[in-house]
């Protein structure tokens, strides 16, 4: 039986119809709802390229079951900022080049901002890595992404 919730997406109440109760947070995003800016790397909690947050908390949407998520506030990189008003987390990446090819990206930028909001204490590096450590980037740009995060955080 279909199960019919409503979740509050980067900001706008967004009702959800969803025919399988086994449907990732993930793939609603992806697949349903043509969020592609979240992306699926491993798809079993390895990686944190599909880091979201839901009500305020980092999440690996692909292991998040959707149909757990009514009335729950779900914040993607699209609702994260814009291209003409980038969120600081977004600007320093860029000022710092924390990133390569950037398929790890926006989980990435999503767990920082999502750390950030924690209250991470940006004069402690070793904490970043820490904080981050959920997050893969074959490319290895941790130092950039590091110094990224250290200056959003400041
Ligand atoms: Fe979810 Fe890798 S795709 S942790």
């Amino acid at each position: 039986m279909p199960l019919s919730m409503t979740l509050t997406l980067n900001g706008a109440a967004r009702d959800v119809v969803l025919d399988d109760p086994r449907v990732t947070l993930l793939d609603l995003l992806r697949e349903r709802l043509d969020l592609t800016g979240t992306k699926k790397g491993c798809d079993r909690g390895q990686c944190g390229a599909c880091t979201v947050l839901v009500n305020g908390r980092r999440v690996n949407s692909c292991l998040t079951l959707a149909a757990t998520l009514d009335g729950a506030e779900v914040t993607t990189i699209e609702g994260l900022g814009t291209a003409a008003a980038l969120h600081p987390v977004q600007a320093a990446f860029i000022e710092h080049d924390g990133f390569q090819c950037g398929y790890c990206t926006p989980g990435q930028i999503m767990s920082a901002a999502g750390l950030i909001s924690e209250g991470l204490d940006a004069e402690d590096p070793e904490r970043i890595r820490e904080g981050m450590s959920g997050n893969i980037c074959r490319c290895g740009a941790y130092h950039g992404i590091t110094l990224a995060v250290q200056e959003a955080a400041r």
